[in-house]
């Protein structure tokens, strides 16, 4: 079996792994078959060049490797590239992006040493799996040291149109870069064609089929994978923890009020703000709902080192002070703001203290807290999910409150209908969602990964006889047509059994 190898900007590293979600331990299962090799950023800013000097360490069969970053690097590729330009760009929010020249160099020189770094360490028969926007000019770096084993890429953020990629001027050459993979990987199906659209404008590539792309004389196949959480353990670890002393005292602070709650990294895509101001159109409009609920965000500060996150805190603090002063009374208060990061087990027995979850990103590539939610329920008086029709997991989770977080009515209305839904409603939507997430996990979604990427890769490069290019191409759109392709191409379908598992 191969083994495999996975890259991504950090390295959960024992110990301290009780806090690592559900993409470490998929990644885990999947390494400790295969036995595995993690490598990536330490988590380590040192004052000296760090070259290609790499630690490794070997914990329970999985062998860690790590690279320290410089502090120019830490600012330039990780900071000001990877947080304040990919990240608000890939989340369709082009206005909060502030590019400049030089932390593309040092973002593209990052993952060319990353590629150097890791080359001498990969073994004939390796798989290797790339994750996340930190590591788009990857795949093209390791072609370019002649690595030829199969490269998968899978992004776990939301990828924009060309047109608002196209923003930023280094976009066009990463689209080139990251097609270098033998599959690229998404949360969402709108993802995917975003990226093959981006692919034909960037890349001149040809869009084949529903999931391959064409450039260069390769086929790169592209597939929908919905990260998944382990459903039945975290409602194994809402339901103990639930009756710990943490959660008895916050239901005992409660006095008999409903819980609405917010659980999130605090950034600007989570639409914390958004939040704010329906929680006070939802008081001004129906004041009966001063002291009978309160709204706990925990909005856990990440990433202080860029402005755009700095700003951000200054300005929730400062409009949930305002909310808080405008509606307190001695004895109440609208809402409690956390900003420190809060241990998962404690979150999810907050989550089954909850009558309402709020998870309402502007865009969001899936948002596990949604299908952790829901998890954490009590089956018999479940809270209610109001969730963003932006977030990928609203593809999966329908029989939530969908709604859009920019309209302050909808999301006040939702707020209101779910503190006042029935018990028999709620039980219907949460069994809809239980039966939703219940049935999937992390492991098999590495496992759905890793066999397309052999298949992907088994096929290999074809060379395209002159004509056959525009036989091939779609006429229109792409989505339900007979798929064309050079004769020992598989069956489609072989490249969609991800999809036919959605709802
Ligand atoms: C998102 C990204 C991850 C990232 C995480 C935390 O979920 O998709 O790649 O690791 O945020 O952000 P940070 O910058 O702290 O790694």
């Amino acid at each position: 079996m191969n083994r495999l190898v996975v890259v991504s900007n950090r390295v959960p590293l024992p110990p301290g792994r009780t806090q690592a979600g559900g993409l470490a331990v998929a990644l885990d299962g999947l390494m400790e078959q295969r036995g595995g090799l993690w490598f990536g950023w330490s988590g380590a800013v040192v004052a000296t060049d760090p070259g290609c000097r790499v630690t490794v360490r070997q914990e329970t069969g999985i062998d860690y490797a790590t690279i320290d970053l410089s502090e120019e690097e830490y600012a330039s590729y990780y900071n000001n590239f990877s947080n304040a330009v990919l990240w608000p760009l890939l989340h369709t929010m082009p206005e909060l992006m502030s590019f400049d020249r030089r932390d593309a160099e040092v973002y593209r020189a990052v993952n060319a040493r990353m590629a150097a770094t890791l080359q001498p360490l990969l073994r004939a028969d390796d798989l290797v799996w790339l994750h996340d926007f930190h590591l788009l000019p990857l795949p093209a770096a390791l072609r370019a040291l002649g690595v030829t084993h199969p490269i998968g890429f899978f992004l776990h953020v939301p990828f924009a149109s060309p047109d608002v990629l196209a923003a930023a001027p280094a976009m066009a050459s990463l689209v080139r870069d990251v097609l270098a993979a033998d599959l690229i990987g998404f949360q969402t199906e709108n993802d995917l064609n975003n990226f093959a659209a981006a692919a034909e404008a960037f890349a001149d590539a040809t869009r084949l089929a529903a999931n391959v792309v064409m450039v260069n004389g390769r086929r790169v196949r592209l597939g929908v994978f919905p990260v998944e959480i382990e459903a039945h353990g975290f409602a194994e670890i809402a339901a103990r923890s639930a009756t710990n002393g943490a959660a008895e005292r916050l239901r005992a602070s409660l006095r008999g009020q409903d819980l609405i709650l917010g659980v999130e990294r605090l950034d600007p895509t989570k639409g914390l703000l958004q939040r704010l101001a329906a929680l006070r159109r939802l008081l001004e409009q129906h004041p009966a709902w001063v002291r009978r609920a309160t709204l706990l965000q925990i909005a856990a500060e990440s990433r202080k080192d860029v402005g755009l996150y700095r700003t951000l805190r200054a300005t929730l603090d400062r409009e949930a002070g305002r909310l808080n002063g405008d509606f307190a009374e001695p004895d109440w208060q609208p809402l409690r703001l956390v900003s420190r990061a809060v241990d998962r087990t404690l979150i999810a027995g907050y989550m089954r203290l909850a009558r309402v979850g709020l998870v309402t990103p502007l865009r969001d590539g899936m948002n596990l807290v949604a299908k952790e939610f829901v998890a954490a329920q009590d089956p018999a008086d479940p809270g209610v999910l109001v969730l963003s029709r932006f977030a990928g997991a609203a593809q999966q989770l329908d029989a939530a409150l969908l709604i859009n977080p920019h309209d302050t009515d909808a999301l006040a209305e939702a707020m209101l209908r779910a503190l006042t839904m029935p018990l028999a409603e709620r039980q219907e939507r949460w069994e809809a969602l239980w039966a939703t997430i219940e049935r999937r996990s992390p492991l098999a979604w590495g496992r759905a990964f890793v066999a397309t990427l052999l298949r992907a890769a088994a096929i290999g490069p074809v060379s395209v006889r002159p004509g056959a290019l525009a036989a091939a191409r779609p006429a229109a759109t792409p989505r339900g047509r007979a798929l064309m392709l050079p004769e020992h191409e598989p069956p489609r379908a072989q490249f969609l059994p991800e999809r036919a598992k959605l709802n």
